[in-house]
């Protein structure tokens, strides 16, 4: 086993070489060895368990242990200490990265403009670090860095939105012959072709099998997660390289959830209610398991986007009762606002499982610098699957949709704030 570089070994041997050895110093140093070798596996430890849980330690101590363990795809580092999570928008003219009718995948639930929103300005803002300067998305090294392999996002329709705009991000490279889109049931794949890539969503709302999976029919409201089924859809996706994981929105159905005990198939069903964090916990853990037992950490990455925030009640950021985040054009200047939509617990929730696991994961904590986003969700600049009645029609707040956001829009931030932490870990 290779020990853990420490500053005593390179000490004690220029001790070694003044003294000639003395015995006193043999046997020091024989013990130092000794101690060493006994407690290399807890360093080891330590060591990646600090990597790992990225942001929940602190983060110096975090850029200082990836000089010693380069990640897969780094190619630099953030400056020391910069949290890139923390930080606030700035405007900025040379955005959005594509134009909307540029790309022709995105879902016409979130083609804002097309679907006739009145203003652009929320298109035009940048994530500013405090510490430090996010690295420009650079398109061309993103795609030759997927060649050959095989990048999945697993999740909810917000992760479909993340996703999509990382196909839009990088599909003016590839010629129009030499790519395309296509769904087999829970997945969709981005075919770079000339790249042999694949950028790939699958449909699992809550990772674990549940009654929710179906990809078109899932809008059920009596959810129910089968406990430790995580392999149900993890099949689908061993050999991933890169892999992004969400799962948040789908478990809010109130402060109790259905945990469903043996198989969908049983006859009397053993379903227990716990409340929704020992479910969410539940549900992470297995994530976690499932990324240590498939995924290499020497060959692969893997992230989680925590809870995308909606703005369904205005009078959380002070605004007028009985609104929600329709006809709101601005971003809410409170730094320190959190809304009633993000539940701080699951967050907590997040912190724990995150800071107790060894598993390779990355953790993008877009929570805070989107829930500033008011201004960017669809809101009613969206396909309706069926028509307006006249009674929503009078009363748009009723059918504005405060939890998806329009592209190009705020989800590219989250891919900027990936590959960021992709090649500068
Ligand atoms: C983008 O990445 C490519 C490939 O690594 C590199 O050749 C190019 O110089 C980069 N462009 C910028 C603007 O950094
Ligand atoms: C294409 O990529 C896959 C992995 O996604 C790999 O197994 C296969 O060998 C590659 N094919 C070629 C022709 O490079
Ligand atoms: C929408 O906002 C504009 C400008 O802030 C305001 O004049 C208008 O009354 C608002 N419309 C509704 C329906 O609230
Ligand atoms: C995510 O970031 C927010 C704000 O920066 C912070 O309050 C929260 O604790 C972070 N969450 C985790 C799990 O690290």
């Amino acid at each position: 086993m290779k020990l853990p570089p420490s500053s005593s070994s390179s000490s004690s041997s220029s001790i070694l070489r003044k003294n000639r050895l003395s015995p006193f110093l043999f046997t020091l140093l024989a013990f130092i060895v000794f101690v060493t070798i006994l407690y290399s596996e807890d360093f080891s430890c330590i060591f990646s368990q600090l990597e790992y849980s990225s942001l929940s330690a602190s983060p110096n101590s975090i850029s200082r242990i990836n000089k010693n363990k380069k990640l897969p795809f780094a190619i630099g580092e953030t400056e020391d200490g910069c949290d890139v999570f923390s930080g606030r928008w700035v405007h900025d003219d040379s955005r959005p990265l594509y134009e909307e009718e540029e790309c022709p995948y995105i879902q016409p639930q979130l083609t804002c403009q097309k679907q006739g929103r009145p203003d652009k300005d929320y298109r035009q803002w940048r994530w500013q670090p405090h510490g430090c300067s996010l690295p420009s998305f650079n398109a061309t090294l993103m795609l030759e860095t997927l060649r050959g392999k095989r990048m999945l996002y697993v999740g909810d329709s917000l992760n479909r939105g993340q996703y999509v705009s990382m196909v839009c991000l990088l599909h003016r490279l590839i010629p129009e012959n030499a790519k395309s889109m296509e769904t087999f049931g829970s997945l969709t794949v981005f075919t770079a072709k000339d790249y042999n890539a694949t950028i790939e969503f699958y449909w699992a709302p809550f990772l674990l099998e549940s009654n929710s999976d179906d990809a078109v029919v899932h809008r059920i409201s009596d959810r129910v997660v089968r406990k430790g089924s995580i392999n149900k859809h993890g099949k689908n996706w061993k050999g991933a390289d890169i892999v992004v994981f969400n799962t948040y929105l789908w478990w809010m159905t109130g402060l109790e959830f259905k945990i469903l005990q043996g198989s969908f198939d049983d006859e009397v069903k053993d379903i227990a209610m716990v409340s929704t964090e020992d479910a969410y916990r539940m549900g992470m853990k297995s994530m976690l398991r499932w990324v240590k037992k498939n995924m290499d950490p020497k060959k692969t990455r893997v992230f989680f986007t925590s809870m995308s925030p909606s703005h369904q009640k205005s009078i959380d950021w002070g605004g007028e009762p009985n609104m929600n985040c329709y006809n709101e054009t601005t971003m809410i200047e409170d730094q320190s606002y959190w809304g009633s939509d993000s539940r701080k617990s699951i967050m907590e929730v997040i912190g724990q499982v995150f800071r107790r696991s060894k598993a390779p994961i990355t953790f993008l904590n877009i929570t805070q610098l989107s829930s500033y986003r008011k201004d960017a969700h669809t809101s009613i600049y969206k396909k309706q699957w069926s028509p307006l009645t006249a009674e929503q029609l009078a009363n748009p707040v009723s059918y504005a949709d405060c939890v998806h956001w329009c592209l190009p829009g705020l989800q590219d931030t989250w891919n900027e704030l990936l590959f960021a932490k992709l090649f500068y870990p």
